[in-house]
């Protein structure tokens, strides 16, 4: 029998394409998705459904239970900006879910873990361009307090407990199927969408703000092949680098203008321009190149012209 997959937070912008990705691969009556709340169309109607709140043990075990889940993909989480208004919510969601999966596999009632993290974890005593896999972390804001502590207590519960977890500091993700929610790199996403209805964007970062970003196709094909790959393979269990991109606005608007002529730009930054500074420009993902084999297949080239295709 095919092993059965829970993606807790399945609604969210990772999670529905992971959510329809494992389907497509595994068959869909073995991913079961989960999240607070409903999400999309293709994503409810695809395979089965639980509403979960990923903060309650009880209720995860009992779907775990079941449902005979074998992994637990952990996509629940309150992202960099929001976390900034709300610190607490944002610690107890993001700590307490974490604690709850990697417990349930501490327990043996699951046998592996997939958890992010991500580049909030650097902070601006972390050396900017090209940042190592180990390195000066110090974040600065309340998602990467929480990111950054949930990296220690993997690698953990890995050594002491021998839990399977595994884990990506993913950067910024740019997608079409569903909207990201409270992020410092939303601006990506948001761009295409001003972009095709307005032909006019109000960007909340400075146009020269570098940060490292990734296509969703790339995102989706890393999880799944570094939850896929030999455990002798991996030699990180806090998480790993994974890169693809750097861009600043001014970059990408540039992109866009070359398939949309008469689009137009203009900044405006707020309190999300503090977070951007203080996270990494690029980041040397070498490490994850040589355990399982990361090569990234998008570009800005490509993730410009999948976005405008798309959403066109
Ligand atoms: N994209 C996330 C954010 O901006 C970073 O992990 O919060």
């Amino acid at each position: 029998m095919q092993k059965s997959v829970l993606i807790l937070g399945a609604c969210g912008q990772i999670g529905t394409e992971l959510t329809l990705s494992l389907r497509e691969r595994f068959g869909s009556e073995t991913v079961i998705a989960s999240d607070i709340r409903e999400g999309a169309e293709n994503l409810m109607s695809s395979g089965p459904f639980e509403l979960l709140d990923a903060t309650n043990y009880e209720a995860i075990e009992d779907v775990v239970m079941h449902y005979e889940i074998e992994e637990v993909y952990l996509m629940a989480a309150m992202l960099s900006a929001t976390a900034e208004k709300f610190p607490m919510r944002a610690w107890n969601l993001n700590m307490n879910s974490l604690f709850n999966v990697l417990n349930l596999a501490k327990e043996k009632q699951i046998a592996k873990v997939f958890w992010p993290s991500s580049i909030a974890v650097f902070g601006p005593n972390t050396p900017d361009e090209k940042t190592p896999q180990n390195t000066i972390m110090e974040p600065s804001t309340v998602y990467g307090i929480s990111k950054q502590a949930g990296e220690r207590w993997c690698a953990y519960y890995h050594k002491k407990y021998d839990v399977d977890v595994r884990s990506i500091r993913y950067p910024g993700l740019i997608s079409w199927k569903t909207m990201p929610g409270g992020g410092t790199t939303d601006y990506a996403i948001e761009i295409f969408h001003e972009a095709i209805a307005n032909k006019t964007y109000s960007c909340f970062l400075k146009e020269d703000t570098k940060l490292p970003m990734m296509f969703m196709d790339d995102a989706i094909r890393a999880t799944i092949n570094l939850m896929s790959s030999d455990p002798k393979n991996i030699s990180v269990r806090s998480s790993y680098n994974l890169s693809a991109m750097s861009f600043s606005p001014k970059e990408i608007a540039q992109k866009i203008k070359d398939q949309i002529p008469d689009f137009e730009i203009t900044y405006d930054p707020d309190f999300r321009q503090a977070i951007a500074d203080s996270w990494p420009k690029s980041i040397d993902d070498s490490r994850a190149r040589e355990d399982w084999g990361w090569q990234p297949d998008f570009d800005l080239e490509a993730t410009t012209r999948e976005m405008l295709n798309n959403l066109s």
